[in-house]
């Protein structure tokens, strides 16, 4: 079992979610982040830092989201590690709008 990142995370990427995870298991490319399911300890302490709720525990993804345990998987473990909150994406304030958050 694993923590996941979904699609809400696109187009944000706040980062808050990276400062407080023990192991460093976050991966990023340009537009969102992707947890290491074989590094993530499911501590579950990344969850209510994300302004967006993009994470879940992979047994309580909704249906519509879970195709986002594979891509956690596979991409993770082709882009480095992002361990520092960065600035969000210029794109993050008007798509958390329209997420509804
Ligand atoms: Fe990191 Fe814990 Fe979140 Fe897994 S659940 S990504 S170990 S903060
Ligand atoms: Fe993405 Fe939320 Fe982290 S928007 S970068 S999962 S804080």
């Amino acid at each position: 079992m694993a923590f996941v990142v979904t699609s809400n995370c696109q187009r944000c990427r706040f980062t808050d979610c990276v400062d407080v995870c023990p192991v460093d298991c976050f991966h990023a490319d340009a537009d969102m982040l992707y947890i290491d399911p074989e590094e993530c300890i499911d501590c579950g302490a990344c969850v209510p830092e994300c302004p967006v709720e993009a994470i879940f525990d992979e047994t309580q993804l909704p249906d519509s989201q879970r195709e986002w345990v594979a891509l956690n998987k596979d991409r993770s473990t082709k882009l480095p590690v992002i361990n520092k909150t960065q600035e969000p994406l210029a794109t993050a304030a008007a798509r958390k709008k329209e997420l509804g958050f």
